[in-house]
């Protein structure tokens, strides 16, 4: 495989549309995962199984993870925060199972083509500070933890892979500038508890190229090095960074990427701060003429869903790169 393929994680369906004030159908977030499915994006953030009372947009997600196309080989994450939401996640999974095709009295039909399952991923998160823990989980930083761990270890039992988020890894939006040996205790400890990956949230999108460097250059050394691989870079792009962002993560060894189509979003537990980068912004810097850098997703595909789901939502589409092929 080319060292320098990079992994898009599409989190539209979900960071993109959890800050929605409007309801969004299901119907509409599984044509929208479907979309980008097709498109030839891999790896599609689908939705979340939090709290509805605590962010009532994703509440239809069992509905998009039902409705929306499955592709095989893809993978298709949902957020859970606690037990109750694993357990409702199980419960979806096991209606699905399919029914017994077997009759008694007639011989043992061939196995069916093995349908994908609705989802092999989850994805957990905690945070560096915990104002922000406090804020979106209701809880400490060592409290969610605490409450991940367990998660983590059913999922994993289950045979679910399990990522991590931490956010507020440069600035948090209640306490201000973040110390990066936090942020790699955290992501440490998300590791142990069994995540294949850790993605670095820079939830309030004001970190720069410097910042960025400054942090991955912590966790990646010292005691307890974190290695390129097992990390990811999830950034907001509220200052307009994002993609310098991404590159300076890229020149320190990362290899997935976490963007959101469109530039939808916001996290409604950080006020002001706008969506991630867009996967076309991110998707044009790095596979132009002479980049060494190789990715999944159709641009030109991926303009046109973002310029669907801006009109659709009735939102500013937020991808430079998208509004300027979408203009050609
Ligand atoms: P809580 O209120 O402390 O929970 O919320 P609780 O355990 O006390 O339960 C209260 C009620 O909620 C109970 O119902 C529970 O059953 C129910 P009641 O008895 O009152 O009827 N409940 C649930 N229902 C459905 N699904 C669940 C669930 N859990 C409890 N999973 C909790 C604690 C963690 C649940 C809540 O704070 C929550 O859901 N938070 C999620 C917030 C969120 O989704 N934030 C956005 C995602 S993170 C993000 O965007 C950052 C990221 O993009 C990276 C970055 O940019 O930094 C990933
Ligand atoms: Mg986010």
């Amino acid at each position: 495989t080319n060292p320098n393929y990079v992994n898009i994680v599409e989190v539209g369906p979900r960071d993109g549309l959890q800050n929605e004030k409007a309801v969004i159908p299901p119907s509409l977030k599984a044509e929208l995962v479907t979309r980008l499915g097709r498109a030839g994006l891999k790896t599609i953030e689908a939705g979340s199984f939090v709290s509805p009372k605590w962010v009532p947009q994703m509440a239809g997600t069992p509905e998009v993870l039902t409705t929306m196309e499955h592709l095989p080989g893809n993978h298709y994450p949902v957020l859970v925060p606690n037990m109750k939401g694993l357990e409702n996640l199980f419960a979806l999974l096991a209606n699905e199972n399919p029914p017994t095709r077997t009759h008694a009295s007639l011989q043992p039909a061939p196995p069916l083509p093995a349908a994908p399952p609705l989802t092999d991923e989850i994805a957990i998160f905690a945070a560096a500070t915990d104002a922000f823990s406090k804020a979106n989980t209701n809880c400490t930083v060592a409290e969610s933890l605490e409450r991940l761990a367990p998660v983590a270890e059913s999922a994993l039992k289950h045979g679910l892979r399990v990522r991590g988020y931490v956010s507020v890894v440069v600035v948090c939006p209640y306490t201000g500038r973040v110390d990066a040996a936090k942020v790699k205790d955290v992501s440490r400890a998300l590791l142990d508890m069994g995540c294949y990956e850790v993605s670095l949230g820079d939830t309030v999108g004001a970190g720069t190229p410097s910042d960025i460097r400054a942090l991955l250059v912590t966790l990646m050394s010292g005691a307890h090095a974190i290695s390129a691989s097992k990390l990811a870079a999830h950034f907001h792009d509220t200052y307009g960074a994002g993609v310098a962002n991404v590159l300076a993560a890229l020149d320190l060894g990362l290899r997935t990427v976490d963007a959101a189509v469109g530039g939808l979003g916001g996290c409604p537990y950080s006020p002001g701060a706008t969506g991630n980068v867009s996967t076309e912004d991110v998707l044009y810097a790095l596979c132009g003429p002479g980049s060494i850098y190789e990715t999944p997703g159709d641009l030109d595909a991926l303009a046109e869903i973002g310029g669907w789901i801006s009109s659709t939502l009735g939102r500013r589409n937020e991808s430079r790169a998208g509004k300027a092929i979408l203009a050609r």
